[in-house]
Formats: structure tokens, C-alpha cells, sequence
């Protein structure tokens, strides 16, 4: 694993828009795989940024995102699908077709998890997949005891992400009881995994992923078996970190 600390939250954005930026010029028909939540908003707003400067185009990019809530539909303004225009998409050159997220609004969600399945597979896979952690250590909406070859399928949302996802809908029980969310199998087999954690809310969980054993417990333990996972920590969220991560530090991943 190559692990970079940085002092605050800004440098770590300004980081996995290097990364991200070098990955879209250096193969414009890449397929990137999105994560929400507050963490990447900082990327997002760079990739708009760059856009707007001349200096990416994304005419050509593909993209997956990891979940969404079943029952909201994509006009919600919680929904993954909302999160995505109006943070990043909308703001681009993104081909709508191009973009892919599970529908929260399905009848059959079995069927509609092997369709999205089927559509990373038919584009080769994902180059690049961006990801933050729950609080509690998931990934996407893994829950703990979440298979680790697990595929993408419906999840129960546990309480802990519920509560910490609260804060996005005024109380808890607003908080949809389940999700479609990327199996931790699924999220392996990206080419290249790129996970940002920030604050000090993470850093138990960063631990865990970092240095505790592998369980399905904490699904983003899993990063460990990754053969090109990149993380990017700031200060608080490495503080609970034992092993001096630094003194590893290797060339960042060539993008290819
Ligand atoms: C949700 C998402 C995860 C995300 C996590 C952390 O649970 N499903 O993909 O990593 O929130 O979000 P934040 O970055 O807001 O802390």
C-alpha cells in the first residue's frame, strides 16, 4: 500500500486531483469510479475547476459510482444520484451515457445489481476507483459482515451509518433502511483504488484498515490485498496510526 499524510484537508484534494487529472490525460477514455460523502467534495470541486481551466475533458470518461439508497429517486435532493450532478457532473463534459450509478428505484433490484455488474464488466473494468470510509470502517455501503467476495446487491444499513448519515437528513429516521451498494469483490477488482479519509472522526476506523487484521467486520480492511491501493490521510485522520507510514513511503502508482 502507498500511504501519504498530509497536514490538512486541502493538500490531500489537491493530491487525488493530481492523480485523478494525470489519469484522465493520460487516458482520456478512462473509466473512474465515484464516491460520495463529504470526503471527495474537495476532488470534485478541482475536477470542476480543471475542467473549467481547459485543462481535462471528460468527453470520453466513463464512470461508476459505488451506491445508492434504495427508495430515493435520483430528483431527491439525498440521493447519490443528486450528490453526483450537482457536485460534479452537471458541471462537465460528461456524457450522460457514460454515467452509471445503481437505481435506488427498481423493482427488481437482484436483476438490476447484475445489470451494473455487467456494465462495468462490458468497458473492461474500472481503471480507478475513488473511495472514502465510514466511521464504522465500511466501504461504499459494506456493512460489517459484509462477504468480502461480495458482489454488488442490496444492503441493510446498519445504525452506526445511519446515525452518521443523519446529519444529510435531519434525523435519523429519515435515513433510508437500505442501500444498493458495489460488493467489496466488485470494488477489488479495480485496477487501482485511490482512498482519501479526513478528520479525526476516521481515524479508528483508518487504523483498523491500515494496521488491524482483515475482517469482514470492517470491510475496508480489505484495501490490504489490494495490489495498487493508494491512501491519502490528512494529520487527524493518521493520528491513531502506530506504524510511522511515512518511513514506507514509495513512488506514487504510474498511471498507465
Ligand atoms: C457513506 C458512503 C461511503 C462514504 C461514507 C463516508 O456511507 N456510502 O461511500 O465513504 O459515507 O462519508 P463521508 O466522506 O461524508 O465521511
Amino acid at each position: 500500500m502507498l500511504v501519504e499524510i498530509f497536514p490538512d484537508y486541502e493538500t490531500l484534494s489537491e493530491r487525488a486531483y493530481e492523480l485523478v487529472a494525470t489519469l484522465i490525460r493520460r487516458k482520456p477514455n478512462c473509466v473512474l469510479g465515484f464516491a460520495t460523502g463529504s470526503t471527495p467534495l474537495g476532488l470534485y470541486r478541482r475536477l470542476v475547476e480543471g475542467y473549467r481551466r481547459g485543462e481535462l475533458d471528460f468527453s470520453k470518461v466513463v464512470t461508476f459510482n459505488l451506491d445508492e439508497y434504495v427508495g430515493l429517486p435520483p430528483s431527491h435532493p439525498q440521493s447519490y444520484h443528486h450528490f453526483m450532478w450537482a457536485n460534479l457532473f452537471q458541471h462537465i463534459n460528461i456524457n450522460p451515457s457514460n454515467v452509471h450509478l445503481p437505481n435506488g428505484m427498481v423493482d427488481d433490484i437482484e436483476a438490476h445489481c447484475d445489470w451494473y455488474e455487467e456494465q462495468i464488466r462490458r468497458v473492461d473494468g474500472i481503471d480507478l476507483q475513488i473511495l472514502g470510509i465510514g466511521p464504522n470502517g465500511h466501504l461504499a455501503f459494506n456493512e460489517p459482515g459484509s462477504s468480502l467476495g461480495s458482489r454488488t446487491r442490496i444492503k441493510t444499513l446498519s445504525r452506526a451509518t445511519r446515525r452518521a448519515n443523519a446529519r444529510f437528513f435531519g434525523s435519523e429516521e429519515a435515513v433510508p433502511r437500505h442501500a444498493i451498494t458495489m460488493g467489496i469483490g466488485t470494488i477489488m477488482e479495480a485496477r487501482r483504488l485511490l482512498l482519501l479519509a479526513s478528520g479525526r472522526a476516521k481515524a479508528r476506523a483508518v487504523r483498523a484498515m491500515l494496521e488491524g487484521p482483515i475482517s469482514a467486520m470492517v470491510s475496508a480492511t480489505i484495501v490490504q490485498l489490494h495490489r495498487y491501493a493508494h491512501v491519502l490521510l490528512d494529520a487527524e485522520a493518521a493520528s491513531e496510526l502506530a506504524y510511522n507510514h511515512h518511513d514506507g513511503i514509495s513512488e506514487p502508482f504510474d498511471v498507465h
